[in-house]
Order: structure tokens, then sequence, then C-alpha cells
């Protein structure tokens, strides 16, 4: 039996503790998200950062796709109207559930190029070369997308593939009409670096303004030539011009990358919170072992009579995500080059250790943070954290037969490496960033990396992208995800917690300013919106803030477990997003 902590006890404790002089209740907060609606529909939905792709995905439910043809279209479609993110040369993560109950896990992660060495981002003195995992040619990994993208259409999609890339290719053509968002981030000062980039998203350098069309007719030609001829990009002509056009640069991409490069599919990483069952990503990811690992020690208390977004309940997460990114830093990697104790980091009596290890009125110091011991092998020397990069996307789909399908995409940070494929027309990851640059060592950003993510030939990076299904009593209740780099898997940990036990709606939950906590560095990240005397009780309870203005978006759907209809929370952190449902 659940030992659980209510808030009648917490209470007691933290007058004891006088940190919080006895009498902190802080009231329910009365911000906006507070009386969001989420957008209603029947029959399928489709959430997305960029309307135009929701639209695209549901134009193909509505013609007769299925779940996996609408992701298809909205993953070509976020290529052409999304490029920070969106992408033909990143990789991402496709979680799909059918209604029969069946679920896979598609992974077209990039992969490291057969050139690629453990120090090839280190100068002759053995340090980091500033930016060089980060920006340009050598910063790429080969890319996954078109390949996933084509893989799961042809083996779970119904239409085709010319039918689900004909929207992007209209949306490439025929352009799409920028909103001052979207402009203002064509502006980014690194594309200017690179001709073909600064050619076609900065009009050689006559930025696109607001309410200006964007149009690009050579990726509309790439994606025909993909349509027509899907392994042309990994084998035929579309793989040559792409190793002539990253060769110039000096990019490690052969020819023979590209024709090595396989789309993986793995069983999702499965759990449970209370009644019900959570299907995330596995490794080559950590985010579903660091949602699963948080929710398995917080099932220990009862959050939701501590009220959503409580000091208290906020420093229960919070411990939580410290001690499962704990773990992520020592364990975690490509599961074809490391054996990793995913059973056990997941299993509950691991987590009522773990759990035993929270005080529940202050904070804990990371410093002195020990495991429980006997659960699991000795951490590799050296092992470490993860830095914090910044862009991603995620989208969400259910159809009419209540098939489910999460996508996260990214090319790393936004615009990826800033190249451009010359004139295939669209611009290539920093995927390379995520691996451990010097193991062991901080980087940049103050973060230690381990070896079980160390870079080799044919590697996946470490990610902390999170799609992720939820059943309630065996029946669909959430598709979830969300942009954010290392934030992805507390973010997707905020939005279904506020659901789940929060009692928010989808679009609240979505909405709802965040925390995130990776262990190191030793700081609470807390995005604005919380209310002062929150934020002060937190302080009181030892925790050093970093306040941030804006978190990256969560695209989500809940199904009203009585009615079945579907309910979609996109993100009003961003403008141009859209929930589509028909
Ligand atoms: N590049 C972000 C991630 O994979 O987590």
């Amino acid at each position: 039996m659940l030992k659980r902590i209510s808030t009648a006890v917490f209470a007691v404790l933290l007058a004891a503790s006088g940190f919080l002089g006895g009498a902190q209740t802080v009231p329910p907060s009365s911000a906006s998200y507070l009386s969001e609606q989420p957008v209603r529909a029947r029959h399928g939905m489709v959430v997305s950062i960029h309307h135009l792709a929701a639209d695209a995905g549901v134009s193909i439910l509505s013609q007769g796709g299925n779940a996996v043809d609408a992701a298809v279209a909205t993953g070509f479609a976020l290529a052409v109207v999304y490029p920070g993110a969106g992408n033909l040369g990143g990789g991402g993560f496709l979680l799909l559930r059918t209604h029969d109950g069946k679920s896979t896990f598609i992974d077209f992660r990039e992969a490291a190029p057969l050139a690629a060495t453990a120090n090839m981002y280190l100068d002759a003195t053995g340090n980091v070369i500033p930016d060089s995992s980060v920006i340009g040619y050598r910063s790429i990994a080969t890319p996954g997308s078109v390949a996933g993208l084509v893989y799961a259409e042809k083996k779970y999609g119904r239409l085709g593939l010319k039918r689900v890339t004909a929207p992007a290719i209209r949306l490439a053509r025929q352009g799409f009409v920028l909103t001052e968002e979207e402009a203002k981030l064509l502006s980014d000062r690194d594309l200017a670096r690179f001709p073909d980039s600064k050619r076609i998203f900065q009009r050689d350098g006559q930025l696109y303004k607001t309410g200006e069309t964007f149009r690009q007719p050579e990726l509309a030609r790439t994606l025909e030539r993909i349509a027509a001829k899907p392994d042309d990009l990994y084998r035929g002509a579309m793989a040559r011009e792409l190793v002539d056009a990253l060769k110039s640069g000096g990019s490690l991409i052969t020819l023979e990358d590209l024709a090595r490069y396989r789309v993986v599919e793995r069983a999702p990483v499965t759990g449970t919170f209370l009644n019900y069952t959570v299907l995330s990503a596995p490794p080559p990811s950590s985010g579903g072992i660091i949602l699963l690992s948080a929710l398995n020690m917080l099932e220990g208390y009862d959050l939701n009579s501590l009220g959503d977004r409580s000091p208290q309940s906020i420093h229960l997460v919070t411990e939580a995500f410290r001690r499962a990114y704990m773990d992520r830093g020592d364990y975690l990697g490509d599961p074809d080059f490391n054996t990793i104790p995913t059973a056990a980091l997941i299993s509950k009596q691991y987590a009522a250790a773990w759990r035993a290890t929270i005080d529940p009125y202050r904070a804990t110091t990371s410093a002195t943070l020990a495991r429980p011991p006997n659960f699991l092998p000795p951490p590799p020397a050296n092992a470490g954290q993860y830095r914090d990069p910044v862009n991603t996307t995620h989208y969400s789909v259910v159809d009419k037969d209540g098939d489910a399908v999460a996508v996260t995409t990214t090319l790393n940070d936004s615009f990826g490496s800033r190249v451009t494929a010359g004139h295939l027309g669209f611009l290539l990851n920093d995927e390379m960033d995520d691996f451990a640059a010097k193991p062991g060592t901080a980087n940049l950003y103050g973060l230690i990396q381990g070896p079980a993510n160390a870079i080799a030939p044919l590697k996946r990076p470490l990610s902390t992208m999170t799609p992720t299904i939820v059943l309630e009593d065996g029946q669909l209740r959430f598709v979830l995800g969300s942009p954010g780099g290392s934030r992805i898997a507390t973010t997707v940990a905020n939005i279904f917690l506020s659901a789940a036990v929060g009692g928010l709606n989808i679009q609240q939950a979505v909405d709802a300013p965040r925390f995130h906590h990776q262990f190191l560095p030793d700081k609470l990240s807390v995005e604005s919106g919380l209310p002062a005397a929150t934020l002060d009780a937190l302080r009181g309870m030892g925790y050093t803030l970093d306040q941030r203005d804006r978190w990256s978006n969560g695209e989500c759907i809940e199904v009203d477990p009585k009615t079945g209809e579907l309910l979609g929370g996109q993100d009003h952190r961003s403008l141009f997003g859209k929930a589509a449902g028909y």
C-alpha cells in the first residue's frame, strides 16, 4: 500500500519546520490560463505549433486517412511552414497506439557519421571548441526524418506518400503568409552565415516582413522527388546532391552514411501511474524513463489534495525530477551501444527507495544526493549530465477510430546547424551537440555528460524528446509532447500531472506556467506566471530559482472519458498554432 502525504500532514510539517512561518497557504492562482477551454472535435484532431501543418493533417483525416497518414502529412508540412524545427534534415520519434491496443515506437533519430570520433570537438589541449558542435557543417548528424516519415507511411499509413506529401508540396510552392512572430524567427542571425540559408530564408539579406508570402520552390521540388522516389535521399541522386552540398563545408556525412541509415522500431517504455497506463519514448531518448521514474516517485503523494502548482506540490515534483535526471546522466545513451537498466530505473521498488530520500519540507542538495544502493549497476566513471539545447516541435494526432500518434521531431537548436542543403532547399540538424563532446567535464552550460552518450560512429545521440500516450482504465486518454531541450520530459510531466491529478483541462494544463529541475545545475527553473508567494515559499524551502519568461510549446490532446470527444490543447505561448479538429 502506498503511503501518501496529504495537504494536512504537509501543512503540519511545514509549520513545524518554521520555513514558512506556519501560515503558508498560497491562494489558488487567478491566472488567465484557468479560464481557458480546449478545442472540441468528434472525429479526429491534429494539434501542432503551426496552423497550416495542423490543417494539412486534419485534411488528410477527413479524406479517410488514418492517424499515421495525418502525422506524416503534418510532419512534411511542418518542414515547410516551421523551418526552425519542422524538418527534412533532422530526426525524431513517432509513437503509435492503435485502437486495438497495439503500440510501437518508430526511432528516426539522427546518427553520428562513420567518420565521427569521440574527440572531434576538442582542440589540441583537450578543450571543447566553442560552437563546433552547434553551428555549421561539422555539427550535422546523418538525418533520419525523411526515412522515418516514409517508413511510417509505408508500414502504417493508408493513403500513400503522394497524397500525404501533397499539402506540404502545395505550401512550399504557393507559399504562405508570415505572421509577425514567424517573420521575426526567420531573422535569426546565424542563418546569414551560410549563403543558401541566407538566400532562402532571408531573401539574400532583404528580411521577410509580416504579411509577406514565403515561397520555397526548391523545397517543393525536393518533396516531389521524395514522393516519387522515397529512397532517393538515402541511396539515389538526391543523396549525391546532399553529400556534394555538404562536403564543400567540411561535413563528415558520406554516401555510405546515408545508405547505412536505418529507421528502428522499438517497444515504447510503459508504466503505470494510479489508474493510468503511460506509453512513452525509450532510449535513445531519456524522456520516457525520466517521466516514468518521476511519476513512480510521485505516486506516493496525494498531489491532488496538495493543489496544482502549490509550493508543496512543486517541491515534491521537483525532487522527483532531480532524482530522475541524476539517473539520466549516469545511465542513458543509445541502447544499441550501451546496456541500459531500463526495468530497474522504472521499477516501483526503486522509486519507493528514491522517495524515501525526499525531505517533505526541504529541497535536497544535488551535490550530496546519494542514489539508493542495490538497485542498479555502478554508473560508469565520469558519468554526468546534459546541456540545454533550444528547439524542437511536437504534434499530436487522434483519428476517428481512436488510433493515436505522438511525434516529436527536431533539428536540435532553432534552424539546426543553420546549413541548408544547397538547392535541395532544407536545413540540416546540429544533433551532434546532443552527444557528450567531452565526457565527465562541464560544458559551456555548466553540465557534465557521461560516457554512455560519448560520440561513436553510427551511434544516436541521447535525446529528451518525450512523445507520450496515456490510457485511463485501458482507454485512450491523453496524447502528449513538447519541445524544450532538456526540459521536454518535465514539460510533459507538468502537463500530465496538471491534467491527470491537478484538475485542469488540457488547454489549461498546456498553458499553465511550468517548472523544471535537471539535477545539475542545482536550480529550480520556473516560468513567469507563478504567484510571488509561491516563489517565496520555494525559496524558503531552500531552492535557488532560475526565473524564465517563456517555455516552449506543448501540443496535446485529451479524450473526454464521458463523451469520447477529442479536446485539443494548443499552446498559447505561440500565436500561429492550432488544434484542428473535425
Ligand atoms: N535535440 C533535443 C532532443 O533530442 O532532446
